[in-house]
């Protein structure tokens, strides 16, 4: 009967119910502050990378097989020695308690309840520590991964890595794509250039000086810091922000354990390719020897068909979860990963897959022009 059952809605007082991550979108930008809404909806230059990122999903169509008698959909996919109930995971997103006051540990309570990963950004607004210790009303922990942008000082970032060991982080996620930061002009319009008093990065905390330190982008990275951090930790390394193919090549030959195509949601190089189009060459490039995950405008369960269907192992959801977040807190994260399940279980049902692993790139073609 679960099959008779639309998508379940969140009230809302007045409007009609939000039934989509479209709507949610509207209604975040109701809720939020509007220099708050800029700089989580925002990208980087003229947003061409950022609406591409979306748009990118039309120039595909998916050619359904029939007659295929499946029954029940199986969606748990393996990932790095972890099963994932869906192959969609949280983008690491800077600044949750913007958001909402619950912030980070409601994000990580509904990923617990979703049986997902959730990957905690460098630039929370809570502790990695906090996070960790988040429950979900059945008393679940999330899985989380953690994001790094690897600092100059190498003390400083061992330290880090060392406390998402301790915090039980099962693998650890480096922002490749960030050499500067992107200029996002919303917020230089808005001059919105700081946290307000009483948020700040609480995993740039100095364990000597207890003082928060600002976050640094380094230009000078290079291919020895991703040797040398694959030296100090045992955890998984994936590199996040790929999207040229000899660059896969290299992350394999340097022990990377995972890929993610992705291109920051638009807000790093504005004019850089979708994600989704970036996909196809990056896994050819990888030819299966780690998985190739992906982020960037996927919003419907058709999206993560389609990157599964070109190779993506997995594929992660950014903007969606903090409107999520804005909307309702946890309540409203849990809407957004159930929704994504169910529309994939549809679209899957639709297409006449059972398994994620069903999903070939035969059932992929090119769309219309764009
Ligand atoms: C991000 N992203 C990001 N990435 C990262 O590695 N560290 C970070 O702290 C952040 N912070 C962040 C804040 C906000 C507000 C957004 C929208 C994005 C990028 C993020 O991980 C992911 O790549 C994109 O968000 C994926 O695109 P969608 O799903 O937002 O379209």
């Amino acid at each position: 009967m679960a099959d008779q059952v639309g998508p379940r809605h969140i009230p809302t007082a007045g409007a009609g119910p939000l039934v989509d991550l479209h709507d949610l979108a509207i209604e975040a930008e109701r809720r939020l502050d509007p220099d708050h809404w800029d700089f989580f909806a925002g990208g980087a230059g003229d947003e061409r990378t950022l609406r591409a990122n979306e748009a990118a999903f039309d120039g595909y169509r998916i050619l359904p097989r029939v007659l295929r008698g499946g029954g029940a959909r199986d969606l748990r996919t393996g990932l790095l020695g972890d099963e994932l109930a869906l192959p969609v995971l949280v983008a690491p997103t800077a600044f949750h308690r913007l958001a909402h006051p619950d912030g980070e540990v409601a994000c990580a309570r509904a990923v617990a309840a979703a049986g997902t990963v959730m990957v905690v950004s460098m630039a929370a607004t809570t502790s990695i520590e906090a996070v960790a210790a988040a429950t979900d009303e059945d008393g679940r922990r999330a899985r989380l991964w953690f994001q790094l942008y690897p600092q100059p000082d190498l003390g400083f970032t061992e330290s880090v890595v060392r406390r998402a060991e301790a915090a039980g982080c099962r693998a650890l996620v480096v922002s490749v794509d960030s050499p500067v930061f992107g200029w996002r002009w919303r917020d230089l319009r808005n001059g919105f250039l700081d946290l307000p008093p009483g948020l700040c990065c609480e995993n740039m905390r100095d364990p000597a000086t207890g003082r928060v330190r600002d976050i640094v982008m380094d230009a000078r990275l290079d291919w020895h810091r991703i040797d040398w951090l694959r030296g100090i930790t045992r955890l998984p390394v994936v590199l996040k922000g790929i999207l040229h193919p000899a660059d896969a090549r290299l992350a394999v030959e340097h022990g990377a354990d995972a890929v993610l195509v992705s291109n920051h949601g638009g807000r790093q190089l504005d004019g850089a390719p979708a994600s989704i189009d970036a996909l196809p060459a990056v896994v050819d490039a990888v030819r299966g020897r780690i998985p190739v995950l992906l982020d960037g405008g996927v919003r419907r369960g058709t999206d993560v068909l389609t990157a599964l269907a070109l190779g993506a192992a997995a594929v992660g959801v950014g903007r969606p979860v903090v409107w999520g977040l804005a909307t309702r807190g946890e309540t409203g994260v849990r809407q957004v990963l159930e929704w994504l399940r169910a529309d994939l279980d549809r679209a899957m049902t639709l297409t006449g897959a059972v398994r994620p692993a069903d999903l070939t790139p035969d059932l992929v073609r090119p769309g219309p022009p764009r």
